[in-house]
């Protein structure tokens, strides 16, 4: 029996409530399906914090690095608001990014029809949505240095932060997005600001030129970053995938995510460099959602982005490509019959908790095994 070694890091709110139907869908594929998942635990955000004062200990990175992937809640809340900057919640999350080197960062969003009504949008404008982010993860604004707040000594303080992409680094995240494309729609938007950054300039370049060299059989284009947030929200369905930097990553893929009616509704992938011998890279996965603070403990969130996001693992860690498109079936059938959390009911439905959501879920994944 194949052995998989997952790492379980639930977080903070709503973080391990979520993971707890991911728990059960592992236990019946190890139980039924001969699955070999060997878990272990850890913790991240502000609860390392509460026991190790770091938001993740040296001892739970090992286990991360050790991990054929990583299944990851969510962190922060305003317990935490006040601890040092170098160890709130959000610092545990970007040091498995970075120490794992998960430069892709897959965001798809995707429009379950069941939900099209629940978009902020009209309904025939994201009916049939499906979108995949690529945002690159470890370079950029949030890790260039210097990245610091100097005293002017006149009454005046400086904020720096420092915006760095190196040729590498853009042509990798760019090769990830024309392979994933080819897969699907066959189209790439590459979205930067070159009208006012070097860096744009840069990335437009070698995206374009990584594109010439091996790639050439998938359509690209290039958008400015502001006008590919306006278009998101103006006519969604024309992209296919979308390759961006960290930053604007970050924030057009809350702008696609809300298109599709519910951010509790979406997954996504951290993915690392294959391995030269083994093949095998280093993954994250985690729901796009954040902690919650606001409903966590009630019982009442939504946990399938968080079981999308096992969906995905599956299928990019694990090479198991019929369980992740059962599991997403099984997502999507659940939905269709009408059940919903709270996040998703509308008007005219009386919700069910998270448990109930995980459990049909669960059934519907059995029933499609079976
Ligand atoms: C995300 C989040 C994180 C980010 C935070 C929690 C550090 O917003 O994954 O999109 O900014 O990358
Ligand atoms: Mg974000």
């Amino acid at each position: 029996m194949a052995t998989r070694k997952l790492l379980l890091l639930p977080g903070d709110g709503i973080g391990p409530e979520a993971m707890n139907e991911v728990r059960k869908l592992i236990a019946y594929m190890n139980e039924d399906l001969q699955a070999g998942f060997e878990l272990e635990e850890g913790l991240v955000g502000g609860s390392a914090y509460d026991v190790h004062g770091q938001s993740i200990s040296e001892a739970d990175m090992q286990k991360a690095l050790g991990a054929d992937a990583v299944l990851f809640g969510a962190v922060g809340g305003p317990k935490w608001d006040d601890v040092p900057y170098e160890v709130r919640p959000e610092a545990g999350l970007l040091r498995l990014r970075k120490d794992l080197q998960l430069f892709a960062n897959l965001r798809p969003a995707i429009c379950y029809p069941a939900l099209a009504s629940a978009s902020s949008l009209k309904q025939e404008l994201v009916e049939g949505l499906d979108i995949l982010i690529v945002r690159e993860l470890t370079g950029g604004v949030y890790f260039g240095e210097p990245k610091e707040i100097i005293d002017l000594g006149n009454g005046q303080k400086r904020g720096i932060d420092t915006q760095i992409y190196d040729t590498y680094e853009i042509e990798r995240i760019s090769g990830v997005a024309f392979e994933l494309a080819r897969t699907r729609g066959n189209r790439v938007t590459s979205m930067e600001k070159r009208n006012v950054m070097k860096s744009g300039v840069l990335w437009n370049d070698v995206v374009t030129a990584t594109h010439a060299a091996s790639y050439q059989d998938v359509q690209l284009d290039h958008m400015l970053a502001d006008a590919g947030g306006m278009q998101l929200v103006r006519q969604p369905k024309q992209f296919d995938v979308i390759v961006t930097d960290n930053l604007f990553g970050d924030m057009l893929s809350d702008v696609a995510a809300m298109l599709t009616g519910s951010l509790g509704m979406l997954p996504s992938a951290s993915l690392g460099a294959p391995d030269d011998v083994t093949g095998t890279r280093k993954a994250l996965y985690e729901p796009v959602h954040g902690s919650a603070p606001d409903i966590a403990g009630k019982g009442i969130a939504n946990p399938i982005a968080m079981m999308a996001s096992f969906a995905m693992c599956l299928r990019y860690s694990f090479n198991m490509v019929a369980e992740a498109d059962r599991l997403e079936s099984a997502i999507a059938a659940v939905l269709d019959s009408g059940i919903r959390t709270v996040d998703i009911a509308g008007e005219s439905i009386t919700p069910v908790g998270t448990t109930q959501m995980g459990d049909a879920v669960l059934n519907q994944f059995k029933a499609l095994s079976n």
